[in-house]
């Protein structure tokens, strides 16, 4: 059942489902190994690559598990959401310090990442905390309301960023308005599928 990590004022979803990313790793593997290189991201992505998304979106479970995970997710903060869910997906390959800066996904209303494969070489930092980081901010406001008086510590109900260092299998879905960020530091290898739905 899926976990909700809050931070004012909104909500990340969060799951962990092995079973479902293993099964879509099978699939991500040879598209992946196929993939261009993309020069603006600086590692391998099949976004807006036709032949890839097509191989990739022909196996119609997918589409399945991200309409119901983000059904779960709507129901959750108490939407119920009165018109189809259309996913979209890209398969993303990266290697260590690699990462993308704090962006959003226009267009769409819930946006997500599934982790299908971490891989670090270096047995010698084999544990070194972080090994990569998922970042979450909420731009809307400026400052506190309550500026003048902050109230302190953070609290999940006024924090406006959440980090998290995800690991296979983990899922994150959001709202797609939410500014995020993503750095590996030391994964040698970083597959994820990111979704975005629309409606
Ligand atoms: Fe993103």
């Amino acid at each position: 059942m899926i976990a909700l990590e809050n931070f004012f004022p909104t909500t990340i979803g969060k799951i962990k489902d092995l079973e479902f990313t293993n099964k879509v790793l099978e699939i991500s593997n040879p598209i992946l190994d196929d993939a261009p290189f993309n020069d603006r991201l600086g590692y391998k992505s099949t976004y807006l690559n036709e032949t890839a998304s097509r191989s990739l979106k022909a196996h119609k479970w997918i589409n399945e598990y991200l309409i119901k995970i983000s059904i779960q997710y709507l129901k959750k903060l108490s939407y119920r959401p009165n018109h189809p869910l259309i996913p979209d997906y890209f398969l993303s390959r990266s290697g260590k310090k690699t990462g993308i800066e704090p962006h959003f996904h226009p267009n769409s209303i819930l946006s997500g990442v599934v982790y299908l494969y971490l891989e670090c070489n270096d047995e010698a930092i084999a544990h070194p905390p972080p090994r990569h980081v998922l970042e979450f901010r909420d731009t809307r406001l400026g400052k506190y309301f309550n500026q003048l008086e902050p109230t302190l510590p953070d609290t999940i109900y006024n924090k406006r960023q959440v980090t998290f260092e995800p690991r296979i299998g983990d899922i994150f879905i959001w709202e797609s308005y939410i500014e995020h960020s993503a750095k590996n530091l030391i994964w040698d290898r970083r597959d994820t599928l990111v979704f975005n739905i629309h409606i």
